[in-house]
């Protein structure tokens, strides 16, 4: 492998300087006759320690957070005098920089199958993707021609949809794959507006051309030829690196018509969403797509029967288009139970995105890897699953994470945001803000969310306002339950969850708020 030196430059990175660190780097290297490179790439993974670069073939990982950028550029020009490209970076430490051990938990506990070349590759790059494996699944597809098949490993693997219900991904592209019609359409959904969720951000903004692929193959396997990614305004950079992958991967002839010399065809459009939360729900997201105001509406029909301008339509979560090339690469029993990526924040010494083998415990997620709560404190509660998850106490940290598990204890896996909350946190707190972000996000359409997320908030705040009383609790409690089982979609139908997980799991955090007279009797 040539040296290079490879540069975090996602959302978190670049909020510490990264860029600035980036023009330095290019400077100290503009007239390297070792003609070192240093690359832009997305998220490698423990952001807290951002700005971080890493540095081939050595394999070394540097935290630049306290490095001044022309500190920085003097002392790499210094380490290539000594020796040319990797000799010179082998003992390459810039001062103020810190180097994190490969041996770290955050580090060495992943499996990194979806963000496998994320912070690999340079992902305005189809050459540096293709170099390190990009779209070397879908010719193998397109060969065999045999999309039942394709469609067969994806059900024996047992991949369940990481957008949020988790639904079995191989039973949804077989509904598609057996609607009549030869028009279908595939979406990827990539709204992801969970408060504290980033990682179907880091996935598009760090390596497009695995997400591509995996539609593209879900494309030839359910018989579909048009695409929609559906992808939140409020994602600028991602946006970006999507149209470059997309319009590089066209010139090569991964996408459009007649794909590697094929009749398969299969073109990619991006469609950008105002930021709703409610437009991540699937058929609120068709109307979206299709130009109308993004409101749900009942199911059946679903939109494997009919989606975007009532064609049969495949929708997916990008984490999920995300597994599909590493899964078709490994094979299923080289797959095993998969993976998943979750974004680790709140309370927590190192947070970051991490992707860790399914069913791996919380306790291994934010203790070990993420090194539990600053300063000593306890952590408190886990939340998962953002404003249709809940929270999990501390006391069931040993519990596995993978949809069953996450469900008993009252919340679920969601897409994958981890908010940890330490022992300074007023649970109805919590709660107050799960219920204020679905109230604010309510489209409106039916009754028991519009107007009982109003009711749940106000009598949260009642509750925080120390107004309260038992009447009030119980009140709160039966409101979740109508609000659950009346709403019309997902939204209302889970929004009173991280209330009643905290009532199950907090309930002392509510009768502390209330008179001690009324609590006794
Ligand atoms: C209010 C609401 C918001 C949602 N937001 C998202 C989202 O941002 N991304 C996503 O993939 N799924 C989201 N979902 C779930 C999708 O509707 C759908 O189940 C998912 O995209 C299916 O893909 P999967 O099977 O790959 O998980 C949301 C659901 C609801 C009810
Ligand atoms: S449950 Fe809420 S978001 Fe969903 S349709 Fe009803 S009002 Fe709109």
């Amino acid at each position: 492998m040539s040296a290079c030196l490879r540069l975090c430059t996602a959302a978190s990175c670049r909020s510490r300087g990264a860029t600035e660190l980036l023009e330095h780097c290019r400077k100290a290297l503009a007239s390297d006759q070792a003609q070192l490179r240093v690359k832009e790439v997305g998220c490698l993974g423990p952001c807290s320690d951002g700005p971080l670069l890493a540095i081939d073939p050595t394999d070394r990982l540097l935290s630049l957070q306290e490095v001044n950028g022309s500190d920085l550029e003097t002392s790499l020009a210094e380490a290539l005098q000594r020796g040319n490209d990797a000799t010179g970076l082998k003992q390459w430490q810039p001062s103020g920089s810190r180097e994190l051990s490969p041996d770290e938990p955050f580090l060495n506990l992943q499996r990194r199958l979806v963000l496998g070349r994320c912070g690999v590759v340079d992902p305005e790059s189809l050459a540096d993707a293709l170099a390190a494996g990009a779209w070397q699944q879908l010719p193998r597809v397109l060969e065999q021609n045999d999309p039942p098949a394709v469609i067969e490993i994806v059900r024996r693997s047992g991949l369940r949809g990481r957008g949020g219900a988790g639904y079995p991904t191989g039973l949804k592209w077989a509904t598609v794959a057996a609607m009549p019609g030869s028009q279908k359409v595939v979406v990827c959904n990539a709204d992801e507006g969970d408060p504290g969720a980033f990682m179907d951000r880091t996935l598009m903004e760090g390596d497009p051309h695995t997400l591509l692929e995996g539609m593209a193959i879900a494309a030839f396997a359910v018989g579909a030829q048009q695409g929609f990614i559906y992808v939140r305004a409020e994602y600028p950079l991602a946006i970006e690196r999507l149209r470059t992958a997309i319009s590089a991967a066209e010139q090569q002839g991964w996408l459009g018509r007649g794909i590697g010399g094929s009749g398969f065809s299969f073109e990619i459009e991006l469609r950008v969403g105002a930021g709703a939360y409610v437009c991540g729900e699937e058929t609120a997201l068709i109307h979206s797509i299709e130009g109308r105001r993004g409101v749900p509406r009942p199911r059946p029909p679903y939109p494997a029967e009919h989606g975007v301008f009532g064609l049969p339509t495949l929708i997916n979560n990008v984490e999920t288009f995300g597994n599909i090339p590493a899964l078709l690469e490994l094979g299923v029993e080289a797959y095993g139970t998969g993976t998943k990526v979750f974004s680790l924040t709140g309370h927590v010494q190192r947070s970051g995105v991490l992707e860790v083998p399914m069913g791996t415990s919380l306790r291994t997620i934010v203790e070990t890897m993420g090194g539990g709560a600053p300063q000593g404190r306890q952590i408190k509660a886990v939340q998962t699953g953002g404003p249709s998850g809940g929270c999990v106490p501390a006391s069931a940290l040993d519990s596995p994470v993978d949809y069953d598990s996450l469900k008993a204890l009252g919340t679920i896996m969601g897409s994958g945001g981890m908010v940890v909350l330490d022992d300074t946190t007023n649970m109805v707190d919590i709660a107050a803000f799960f219920i204020a972000f679905s109230r604010e996000e309510s489209c409106g359409k039916c009754i028991p969310c519009r107007s009982g997320t109003v009711q749940l908030e106000m009598l949260l705040r009642k509750l925080l306002e120390r107004r309260g009383q038992v009447a009030d609790l119980e009140q709160l409690e039966a409101l979740c339950h109508t609000v659950a089982d009346a709403s019309l979609c997902g939204l209302g139908q889970s929004a009173p969850k991280p209330v009643l997980s905290t009532l199950r799991h907090f309930r002392g955090d509510y009768l502390a708020l209330l008179p001690a007279a009324e609590v006794q009797r």
